[in-house]
């Protein structure tokens, strides 16, 4: 791997995934040539994170189209791999409306080369709320491996670290997949940032020691009101950031705004398997958890810095 982990790469008429499953110990890429073998990629995880998910399913897109496949049946059979990140219906709705000239590809390149250049932009605006010597917090991964550019909450963090706004962050393991201890640390630690893994559980201490600052995180769907879904484990963070009186930022990409979805609770859920918990027990797995919008700080879009009332400062940017 070279010095940025790109989580999808098309080369020779295939979409070549590289398997964050497998992450960090072993680099392995899954060569898809048909819709349905990225729709495999997207549901077992060897792609994830909202933006990264939306770009495989527009390349899965263009290879039905290449392949004379029905266009209709490919959408959704994509579109039910998983629920809750908008950026998935969000990416095959663009695909649908481009259909029938040929062109699929190129839209799913210009939309990889637009998720680089709008987690730049909110990055650098991400990174003005930050002050040297800052510790910040994070969960799940939302870097580059996340969306295919060069990450949300995740690059907020890395251009902090190059302003000289960051001094360390601590990164939640995130349960039950571990995208903070396998792919958030690898990641930090690859660009020369001091990283420390804590166990999810141990957030509320590490507050109430004060150390830690900020927390910033990403988001698989914001609904029209400011709630927030993201990975599960978020909600309590946003809970001991008030409670602690610490700044909770989430930055996410536009296209993760559903102006169609009025609030949280509209929002589904993804409930996974239920061994990824336990093999030993029965379990609840909800992939997923909701912020109510009066818990977060402010917003980081590439469109700006949206801020309360979230109503209306989303208005402003949705996309519609
Ligand atoms: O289940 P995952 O790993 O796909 O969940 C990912 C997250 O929750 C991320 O925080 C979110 O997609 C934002 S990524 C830029």
């Amino acid at each position: 791997l070279g010095d940025e982990a790109a989580p999808l790469r098309w080369a020779e008429g295939a979409l070549l995934v590289l398997d964050q499953r497998a992450l960090p110990a072993e680099e392995r890429w899954i060569e898809c040539r048909t819709p349905d073998r990225v729709a495999d990629c997207i549901r077992s995880m060897a792609v994830r994170g909202a933006p990264a998910i939306g770009l495989a399913a527009a390349y899965g897109m263009a290879l039905a189209e290449r392949g004379g496949d029905d266009l209709a049946a490919a959408a959704e059979l994509l579109r039910a791999t998983r629920p809750t990140a908008v950026n998935l219906g969000w990416a095959i709705d663009r695909a649908l409306e481009a259909a029938g000239d040929g062109t699929l590809l190129e839209l799913a390149r210009r939309l990889h080369r637009e998720q680089e250049e709008a987690d730049r932009r909110l990055a650098e605006l991400g990174a003005e709320r930050f002050r040297p010597g800052d510790r910040a917090l994070t969960h799940c991964n939302t870097g580059a491996l996340a969306t295919g550019g060069y990450g949300t909450a995740g690059g907020v963090l890395r251009t902090s670290w190059e302003r000289g706004r960051l001094a360390q962050v601590w990164v939640d393991e995130t349960r039950p997949l571990l995208q903070g201890a396998r792919l958030t640390a690898w990641e930090l630690h690859r660009a020369g940032i001091p990283v420390r893994v804590v166990a999810d559980s141990a957030a509320g201490g590490l507050m109430a020691r004060g150390l830690v600052d900020r927390v910033v995180v990403g988001a698989d769907r914001i609904a029209a009101n400011g709630d927030v879904a993201n990975k599960v484990g978020t909600y309590p963070l946003a809970v001991l950031a008030a409670r602690h009186d610490v700044p909770f930022y989430v930055a996410a990409p536009v296209s993760t705004i559903d102006p169609r979805t009025p609030n949280g609770a509209a929002i589904p859920i993804e409930e996974r398997d239920a061994a990824e918990v336990t093999e030993t027990a029965e379990a609840f797995n909800p992939a997923f958890d909701v912020t109510p919008a009066e818990l977060i700080t402010a917003v980081f879009t590439e469109a700006g810095v949206l801020e309360p009332p979230y109503g209306e400062s989303i208005a402003r940017v949705a996309s519609g």
